[in-house]
């Protein structure tokens, strides 16, 4: 096994509240990588200094073997890291093809002056985005909205054409913050599904998710975070017996009986 994404004592401080604290992760080729912790652990300021959207104040993130720390994120994101937010991100007035379509624009040749003008340069992109757009809606079994309105679709369709978009990029990993919330458990199992399948077609991800249910059900590793600090990393049956966890995130095991394994 190959580690794809590593994390080496990586920091974050936002003045004197250290947000992410010398936290060490590695993510190997393959897996479905959760992050979970308690609100304001500092998760999603870990995955933004992965991909680049914040300045890591130390430490080192290294993607398929090469230093990436502080790279931009558009570079990052062509060296093969794609990422979805908290918030889903999509243009509710366009078509789920539309987004799709325009996940590729980071890997065409068109300028904006190009589009303007409808030269040749943008008219073989767009054709190219329309066949791969396809080709990815297809893959993900969303073939059938194509040409529905990204706002007129259930929130866990958006969810899963945002996670759709991601993949034009052709990612080496992909970064899902907190997938599920505000899913009823219908579509958070479907969205689980989707998860596992995008795995078996070669996909590695890294999820950050407060659903324990999809966590341990879905992910192979674990990462445990609280208050910045990673106090547990392991295969599920690990991190559902550690004390410390226990303490910290799932008073005192409530939540690790919910989840049911
Ligand atoms: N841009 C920022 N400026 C200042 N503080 C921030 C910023 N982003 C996050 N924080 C703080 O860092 C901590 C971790 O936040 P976050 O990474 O969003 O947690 P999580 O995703 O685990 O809920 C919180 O205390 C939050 O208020
Ligand atoms: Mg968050």
């Amino acid at each position: 096994m190959s580690a794809l994404l590593e994390a080496k004592q990586v920091s974050k401080h936002f003045g004197g509240l250290k947000a992410v604290d010398s936290v060490d992760m590695t993510i190997n080729k393959g897996d479905i990588f959760g992050i979970i912790g308690p609100n304001g652990a500092g998760k999603t300021t870990f995955f933004n200094m992965c991909s680049g959207i914040y300045p890591i104040t130390s430490g080192e993130i290294w993607l398929d073997g090469e230093n990436i720390t502080n790279m931009h994120s558009e570079v990052i994101a062509r060296k093969g890291m794609a990422r979805t937010f908290q918030n889903i991100q999509l243009f509710k007035y366009m078509s789920v093809l539309e987004n799709v379509k325009i996940g590729f624009h980071i890997n065409t040749k068109t300028r904006l002056w190009d589009s303007i003008l409808h030269s040749s340069t943008y008219k073989k992109d767009e054709k190219l985005a329309e066949e791969k757009g396809l080709e990815i809606l297809e893959r993900v079994g969303l073939t059938e909205f194509k040409d529905t309105m990204a706002g007129n679709l259930s929130y866990g369709v958006q969810r899963r054409v945002e996670i759709a978009r991601a993949l034009a990029l052709n990612p080496k990993i992909l970064l899902i913050d907190e997938p599920a919330a505000g899913m009823n458990p219908n579509e958070t199992k479907a969205l689980m599904e989707f998860i596992k399948k995008l795995n078996k077609d070669g996909y590695t991800i890294a999820v950050i998710e407060h659903d324990m249910k999809f966590v341990m059900n879905t992910c192979n590793r674990i990462l445990v975070l609280s208050f910045g600090k990673k106090i547990c990393e392991g295969n599920p049956e690990h991190v559902k017996s550690d004390k410390e966890v226990n303490e910290a995130y799932f008073g005192k095991g409530i939540l690790v009986r919910e989840a049911g394994l």
